[in-house]
């Protein structure tokens, strides 16, 4: 007798079954995403690719369930399975990170930071955070976020070598007295100094809230100062760089049980009520499951040496493109990004985006210190090593994407802010460089596959066969702010 399928099993094999018979329209553009995916070089600093299990778990039956609250005190019935499951969430994250307290309910980290400012700052109050020209984050108090209208930030910026400002955080920080501190970033390749920050945030009596969003995976494997015992509170998205689904976390640790504003409630308490009831509802069961699937793989040692990689591997990128000419902003990096500056020259951030992933290389536009083009256009190129790390690359094949990216940006002719053309010789020659690459370095086993076998559907050209772009119809991966 063969062995029965577990139940969420057999349902995740049915529902694949049904989607493909039902809605065979939208079952191929998911399978066109797995064959991209493989193809693609992606470089995107703020994606990393999740374990099939960990997006087995995000599409699993716990979807169904509507609780709201937290393990034991649900305002739902039904939520057994779910306590369970969020209660070992919460146990991994604390263990991943060494946090005494997880919430591990906030939708994104953008939710987080949200969450975390409407309990440490009352609305009217001031933020100090980094300038989003600078590297900093829209929930940071830019006017465009409903952190910039509900606090009044002050930002502080870079030295002239493109580091933190450290003399300027502080005299800001004395003259503003700000009630939170962030440190943090989306662009910005070098450590951040958390007990430097921590000082300042002390001198002024302000919290410290720490978001490592960017670089969550890294100081989770200890290839970057942990943050979690110096700040009051820290935050972090689950997919950029910890293999997770879509969805944040906020951690504290040893400060879980100092008062809040109040002086009375401890800051653990307070970040409970901060995400529910403050900002959200009901939490996503199974993006808490998968979260849960996420956060156990990161404390695998498998984790810790592709985290090693991701850095070794910003490091020779920095260097390959430096040494072919590039401006690599700071001159290197000590994480898993690394920044191109354009100003000067007639290429855009767009221009170059949009010319890379026309030859399979995903990497987006970003905004540089004083740019003068507009968001949408930019002076800057990020770049980000999680994805070729995880694939298996070394520094020796950093050498090769470097070397692509230039063939590239120098095959391409600047029409204007957003125009360009690209030499299709050059194009296709590249293409096939990135499809011998991938070939080469395939995602992790098992990571994106198990739809397709062979990986290439019906009337969907490989990359380098002079059929569409790998990546064409992908351009939503290509996001600038995140
Ligand atoms: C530093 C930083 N904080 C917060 C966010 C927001 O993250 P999420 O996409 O999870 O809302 C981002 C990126 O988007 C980020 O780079």
């Amino acid at each position: 007798m063969p062995e029965p399928v577990p139940p969420q099993e057999e349902l995740a094999q049915r529902g694949s079954a049904a989607l493909r018979a039902a809605d065979p329209e939208l079952a191929r553009l998911l399978d066109t995403e797995v064959v991209q995916q493989r193809a693609t070089l992606a470089m995107v600093a703020s994606t990393s690719i999740a374990d099939p299990s960990v997006l087995a778990a995000a599409g699993s039956a716990l979807s169904n369930v509507t609780a709201e609250g937290y393990p034991g005190a649900r305002y739902h019935p039904g939520a057994a399975q779910f306590d369970l499951v969020e209660r070992l969430a919460v146990e991994r994250a604390k263990h991943a990170f060494g946090a005494v307290y997880a919430n591990v309910q906030p939708h994104s980290c953008s939710s987080a930071n949200q969450a975390v400012l409407a309990a440490l700052v009352r609305p009217g109050g001031t933020i100090l955070a980094l300038d989003l020209d600078s590297g900093g984050h829209l929930t940071h108090g830019s006017p465009a976020s409903v952190t910039g209208m509900h606090y009044q930030a002050v930002h502080y910026g870079l030295d002239s070598e493109g580091r933190i400002d450290y003399g300027q955080v502080a005299a800001l920080a004395g003259r503003h007295r700000p009630s939170v501190l962030i440190a943090g970033a989306s662009a910005h390749p070098r450590t951040l100094d958390f007990a430097r920050f921590r000082a300042i945030a002390d001198s002024v009596g302000a919290y410290l809230v720490a978001d490592i969003s960017h670089i969550a995976g890294l100081v989770a494997a200890g290839e970057h100062p942990t943050p979690v015992d110096l700040a009051h509170a820290t935050t972090t998205s689950t997919y950029k760089q910890l293999g997770g689904p879509r969805g944040g976390l906020i951690l504290i640790g040893r400060e879980h049980a100092t008062p809040g504003p109040d002086g009375r409630t401890p800051l653990s308490r307070l970040m409970q009520r901060a995400v529910f009831p403050l900002s959200q509802g009901t939490p996503n069961p199974a993006a808490i499951a998968a979260k849960a699937r996420a956060l156990a793989l990161v404390a695998e040692p498998a984790f810790k040496e592709t985290m090693r990689l991701v850095v070794d591997n910003a490091a020779a990128l920095a260097d390959a493109l430096s040494a072919l000419g590039h401006r690599v902003l700071t001159g290197g990096t000590d994480n898993h990004m690394v920044l191109i500056d354009l100003t000067g020259g007639a290429m855009t951030g767009v221009v170059a985006e949009r010319a890379l992933e026309e030859c399979g290389i995903l990497a987006n536009r970003n905004r540089v210190p004083d740019d003068t083009r507009p968001p949408l256009v930019t002076s800057g190129l990020r770049l980000g090593t999680n994805i070729l790390a995880q694939r298996g690359m070394g520094p020796a094949a950093m050498r090769s994407c470097a070397a692509l990216l230039h063939r590239v940006l120098e095959a391409t002719t600047v029409r204007g802010e957003r125009e360009y053309v690209l030499d299709a010789g050059e194009r296709d020659a590249v293409r096939a460089g990135v499809a011998e690459l991938c070939e080469r370095h395939p995602l992790p086993p098992g990571a994106v596959a198990g739809v397709l076998g062979d990986g290439v559907l019906p009337g969907l050209s490989p990359a380098g066969s002079g059929g569409p772009a790998p990546a064409a119809v992908s351009g939503a991966r290509a996001g600038g702010a995140a």
